[in-house]
């Protein structure tokens, strides 16, 4: 019933807790998992400016920042890669720009994948918030079931 999952994950504590999830979702057939983080571009324009203004070529600050944040993200997702992979779940890892909840739902309908697992908090917590603003622009946008672990 869960065939291909979308995992989206900002590396916090709380995504985390979809990962014992998704693996139980072995029962239901699950087969198949995308490890998804996007980076927030809204930060990227203000940057690639004032790179400029600090005298950096912006195109070869982009390439080189870009790059990085990649690496880094890539990196990051390892831990969960290998607890899905040693499990016996097929697993890719995709980093992603732009606005976290667009490109999840985005990516959700491109992948064709059969549910969302994901963390009810992230990293910016306010604990007194239910949902944070990822999850609940997911929750609404989102065509495919969502799965929220508090
Ligand atoms: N940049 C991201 N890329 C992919 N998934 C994300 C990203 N940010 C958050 N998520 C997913 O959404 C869940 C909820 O995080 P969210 O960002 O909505 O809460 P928050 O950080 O507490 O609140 P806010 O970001 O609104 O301050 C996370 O547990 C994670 O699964
Ligand atoms: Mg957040």
């Amino acid at each position: 019933m869960f065939e291909k999952i979308l995992f989206p994950t900002d590396f916090s504590e709380c995504a985390g807790k979809s990962v014992e999830y998704i693996i139980k979702l072995r029962e239901a057939d699950a087969k198949e998992v995308i490890i998804l983080h996007v980076v927030d571009d809204s930060a990227l324009g203000d940057m690639v400016k004032f790179s400029k203004k600090a005298g950096f070529d912006p195109d070869e600050f982009k390439r080189d920042v870009l790059g990085d944040i990649i690496q880094d993200r890539e990196r990051a997702a390892e831990a969960d890669r290998s607890r899905f992979e040693g499990a016996g779940l097929k697993t890719t890892v995709r980093i992603e720009f732009g606005k976290p909840s667009r490109e999840i739902c985005r990516m959700a309908e491109d992948e064709k994948v059969s549910l969302i697992v994901m963390g009810a908090q992230g990293r910016g917590r306010i604990s007194s918030m239910l949902l944070g603003s990822v999850s609940e622009g997911t929750m609404r946008n989102s065509r495919v079931p969502v799965l929220i672990v508090r």
